[in-house]
């Protein structure tokens, strides 16, 4: 070995042991007599001292060291003079009496220290130097960890990890599909798995039971600060459950995660349905950190001559607690919040409950005293409270309203990352309609069952029927989703049907799915785990970036190694392939 100790191993009890340790150049210190060079690997750093008096050769070469060379030094443990308590190897350092230079190093375009003087582009173009640094270290070993634990926690409920194939043919789960063309095949195509869902489905009809897979998934969608284009599932179906066993199965596992990997006891997960989701929150991964939940006002709020509410499907509001010293600055920063194209509002109106009880707002012209005193009452306002109202069609004004309570709840603190709040949305719509192409499209997947109460209305009332389909969010952030499955060909095809495909065009894609149906398929559901989102919220950050080891830019970009990039002449005529012409 190149070392006997790594470099955050070392203390005071090893005093005058003779080591050898290896690592990089972190700083190095010229104090005339005595240079200090910070040794660093990953487990921590050790002081080295070079002394003048005891060995000027070693000492000169000590001082032509750069940042980032990888040495071998050898020397003995001694007592620091100056004690570091910050640092875990802080009461010793190194007196060294070989080193060696096992690489040199040019300077690196950044700083390599915790904190870093490099930009987000040129840390990704470096990624291989930014891995060096500590907390980003940290970052990928929080994710070994809650795979090892993943792995433990399935392994010992029966779970078997099974590998599923990456080139296969397209499955449809909503986004596009990143394909591969095949040299063997002139004009064919593989497709990179969305998610393995028909292959899991297929494991199922083969009698393993329980399934998992940590895996690698390829969507090719717009990307944001929680989607990367290549991303990981934690993938699991069982067979002979309900909707019940898969939450509970589920909601221990994550308990068990926030037990063993943060210590952190997670009471039951609350249940809330699709509609009360969107009707209280807006949103169907509701952030329930915090409460300002939706009341709707219409009744409140119509037909008293104010045209903007009288004509609006919806006008809804939340209270904010104690805002009313809100400033006429900080409401109109409010308001061009809402009015941001991204959130869509066309305005935003206020009331206030001053001190005295009486009600100011916005709309005094069009409403009395007594009809604002109904608003409060909505969401039993109290002196000193702000109530901000949002009004238009439902959907709009919901999903606007959700964007301003997110807002006011950071900007109100109340959105702690070390607060985790779980909660199960259930009951989704089977299908939604898509008034682009005019068709219904599967909410969840077309995989999912519909619920058996709802199955006379799929002929009738389509878009009203709900699906055995369930999404776990933690904080806002929709962290797996999941559902029960068809499992007979007869409703796969009238499923199938309902999405707008023919029956040719069914069998093409999914008949050897519905075939498999007709051999004993038993009834199955499972859910699918977005990795990288749990390990950031674990992390208590916002973008899943950081805990991939080489994650894509925002233009889905390797800039690294310079991904995607052209292929040669020869490449494409033997797949078949042409290029338009360079413009
Ligand atoms: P779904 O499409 O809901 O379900 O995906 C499951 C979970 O994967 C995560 N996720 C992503 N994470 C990062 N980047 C992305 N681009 C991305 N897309 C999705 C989310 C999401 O909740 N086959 C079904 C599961 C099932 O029915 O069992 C599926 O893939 O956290």
């Amino acid at each position: 070995m190149l070392r006997t100790h790594n470099c955050g191993e070392l203390r005071i009890e090893n005093l005058n042991d003779s080591v050898k340790l290896s690592g990089w150049v972190q700083k190095s210190r010229d104090l005339g007599g005595l240079t200090f060079v910070d040794l660093r690997d990953r487990y921590g750093i050790t002081q080295l001292t070079f002394n003048m008096d005891e060995n000027q050769q070693l000492c000169a070469q000590a001082r032509e060291l750069g940042r980032e060379f990888v040495i071998q030094v050898e020397g003995t443990v001694i007592e620091r003079s100056s004690k570091n308590d910050k640092m875990p190897t802080g009461n010793i350092e190194i007196s060294v009496t070989k080193l060696t230079v096992l690489n040199a190093s040019k300077t690196p375009p950044f700083t390599i220290e915790n904190e870093t003087d490099g930009g987000e582009e040129l840390r990704m173009k470096y990624r291989y130097l930014d891995l060096r640094r500590n907390p980003v270290q940290e970052k990928l070993f929080l994710r070994h960890k809650l795979a090892k634990e993943v792995r433990n926690y399935l392994d010992g409920a029966a779970f078997i990890e099974v590998e599923t194939p990456v080139l296969i043919k397209s499955t449809p789960e909503g986004a596009r599909d990143f394909v591969v063309p095949s040299r063997m095949n002139e004009g064919q195509f593989y497709a990179l798995p969305q998610s393995p869902q028909t292959f899991k489905q297929l494991l199922m009809v083969s009698g393993f039971d329980r399934y998992f897979q940590i895996v690698k998934c390829f969507r090719d969608e717009d990307l944001r600060a929680d989607r990367q284009p290549e991303f990981t599932q934690i993938d699991c179906e069982m067979t002979f459950v309900e909707q019940e066993d898969i939450l509970s199965t589920f909601e221990h596992m994550m308990r068990h995660l926030f037990k063993t990997v943060k210590s952190i006891d997670l009471k039951d997960f609350p249940r809330m349905d699709y509609a009360d989701a969107m009707r209280l929150y807006g949103s169907d991964k509701p952030d329930i950190r915090f409460g300002m939940e939706f009341h709707e006002l219409n009744d409140v709020t119509q037909n008293l001559g104010f045209k903007v509410f009288d004509e609006a499907e919806l006008v809804v509001g939340i209270c904010a607690k104690g805002c009313a010293t809100y400033t006429r600055k900080q409401l109109d920063a409010l308001t061009d919040f809402v009015k941001r194209p991204q959130v869509g509002a066309k305005g935003l109106v206020y009331a206030k409950m001053n001190e005295d009880g009486s009600i100011k707002s916005s709309v005094d012209k069009f409403y009395s005293e007594e009809q604002k005193q109904a608003w409060a009452e909505k969401f039993g306002a109290e002196k000193g409270d702000l109530i901000l109202i949002i009004s238009g069609n439902v959907n709009q004004s919901r999903s606007a309203m959700s964007e301003l309570r997110l807002h006011l709840g950071a900007e109100l603190g109340l959105r702690d990352k070390n607060t985790f709040a779980p909660v199960w949305v259930t009951d989704f719509p089977l299908l939604e309609w898509d008034e682009e192409t005019k068709r219904f499209h599967a909410m969840h997947h077309p995989f999912t069952s519909p619920k058996v109460e709802d199955f006379d209305k799929l002929e009738s009332a389509p878009g009203e029927v709900r699906a055995n389909a369930y999404d776990m969010v933690i904080n806002g952030v929709e962290v797996g989703g999941g559902s029960i499955r068809i499992h007979d060909r007869s409703t796969q095809e009238k499923m199938l049907s309902l999405l707008g495909f023919t029956v040719e065009e069914a069998k093409d894609q999914f008949g050897f799915l519905m075939d498999a149906f007709e051999y004993g398929a038993p009834p199955h559901g499972g859910i699918a785990l977005g990795f990288d989102r749990m390990c950031a919220l674990f992390g208590g950050s916002d973008s899943i970036r950081d805990y991939i080891a080489f994650p894509k830019n925002n233009s889905g970009r390797d800039v690294m190694i310079d991904a995607p990039a052209p292929i040669s002449k020869e490449q494409l005529d033997e797949l078949f392939l042409q290029t338009k012409p360079a413009k």
